[in-house]
């Protein structure tokens, strides 16, 4: 059976949710699944703004037919070339022999890697910046979106109603559950934390070419965002665009700290704890502790972008970082997170370098700026060395506070 919703009386959502994927792509856990949004125009000529993954390709199908209610496809509209969006396509030309493609001039060259050799002579329609295309009623206009986070990625500008098609952008993990719109739910709740951890583990490394589109967009009036996963945002819009900024910015949305340690024995993780108790005795309520063996990176890679101050902790092993410190420190590395004030902890039995080696690490990263010298503990915390751990403490609340 079709599962759709109406929009406005010719616009619909028949996108489709996915409950049964652990991993999305194959790396991030889905705990509460994930949607893949497409939206059908029925103007003068109809328009389909993107597809959805295979694995829920049957449901879409189902909808779109549905929804055309005999009427043909005309147009569909490319705005992203992943194949979370994108598995439907050849489907689509198969089904609906007149069906033209509209892209970008990078589109089209990815569509023939992903779907093999397909004849798309005079079925293709490539847009550039600025370019508009008329429905009927409606008229689009196209923005390109660069590396947001993909390189041929663009958006569609409906300028009738007022709505941006805004690909990836102002998206979160977790199926829709029926209601998809933003004012249907408690986004704040029940969306933030994985909209966050959607937005900084696979957009995060691209703050400068969202900050690119944010400024397109404020250039318009927007009464609607059209994402292609998550809800459609239809009031307080300011919400996300704000969030959207700040996570662009780098900049931290909570002063607080971010404890991350590694521990094999519990050693490490007492000495996290000693300094949380510390900083919570000083002052500090916003704090998040997470063990790096056991939360997983998405978690730990959104919580830096949200928190001011990160403390790492980690055991010397082999020589080097505790491994599962190492692969984080990459992750931040690679996602561009910057901007943060940061204190190491290390811990060593007979050689302690895991300080040093994470400090320069640390130091490799933009705008870090490192509150701690060389602190390491041997083995387990001594009294000899809490007069430290209280300097350390009250150069974090210190810095939270100024
Ligand atoms: Fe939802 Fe970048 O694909």
């Amino acid at each position: 059976m079709h599962c759709i919703r109406k929009i406005t009386e010719d616009f619909y959502w028949v996108g489709a949710n996915d409950r049964r994927l652990a991993l999305f792509e194959n790396l991030f856990p889905i705990p509460k699944g994930v949607s893949y949004n497409s939206y059908l125009l029925l103007d003068e000529k109809t328009v389909l703004f993107d597809t959805v993954d295979a694995a829920v390709g049957r449901q879409f199908l189902e909808n779109i037919q549905a929804v055309l209610n005999g009427r043909s496809l005309d147009y569909l509209v490319i705005h992203h070339m992943e194949p979370d969006h994108c598995a439907l396509i050849s489907d689509l030309l198969l089904r609906y022999p007149d069906l033209k493609l509209i892209g970008s001039a990078k589109t089209f060259p990815m569509l023939q890697q992903f779907h093999g050799s397909l004849d798309l002579k005079n079925r293709t329609v490539t847009v550039k910046e600025g370019d508009t295309f008329s429905c009927g009623r409606h008229t689009l206009s196209f923005l390109m979106a660069p590396m947001v986070h993909w390189p041929e990625v663009m958006m569609t500008y409906d300028l009738t109603e007022k709505r941006l098609f805004s690909a990836d952008a102002f998206g979160t993990f977790g199926a829709l559950n029926g209601r998809i719109f933003n004012d249907e739910m408690d986004f704040d709740r029940d969306y933030l934390e994985d909209a966050r951890r959607y937005y900084t583990n696979i957009v995060g490394k691209y703050g400068v070419q969202v900050q690119n589109v944010l400024k397109k967009a404020a250039a318009l009036d927007i009464r609607m965002l059209c994402p292609l996963h998550g809800p459609i945002w239809r009031n307080n819009l300011q919400y996300i665009l704000e969030k959207y900024d700040i996570w662009s910015k780098y900049e931290p949305e909570t002063s607080g700290v971010l404890i991350v340690y590694g521990s094999m024995y519990g050693n490490t993780e007492n000495l996290a704890n000693v300094l949380a108790s510390l900083l919570a005795e000083s002052g500090v309520t916003h704090i998040a502790m997470h063990d790096v063996s056991t939360s997983h990176v998405s978690e730990l890679i959104a919580d830096a972008f949200r928190y001011s101050h990160i403390v790492l902790a980690s055991p010397t092993y082999n020589g080097g970082i505790y491994p599962a410190m190492a692969s984080y420190l990459e992750d931040m590395k690679a996602l561009n997170v910057q901007n943060r004030t940061v204190a190491v902890l290390g811990n060593g039995t007979w050689a302690p370098t895991s300080t040093k080696q994470i400090t320069e690490k640390l130091q490799s990263m933009k705008h870090m700026t490192l509150l701690t010298e060389d602190f390491s503990i041997k083995s387990t915390l001594q009294e000899t060395q809490m007069e430290e751990l209280h300097a350390i403490c009250r150069k974090i609340s210190d810095s939270i506070r100024s």
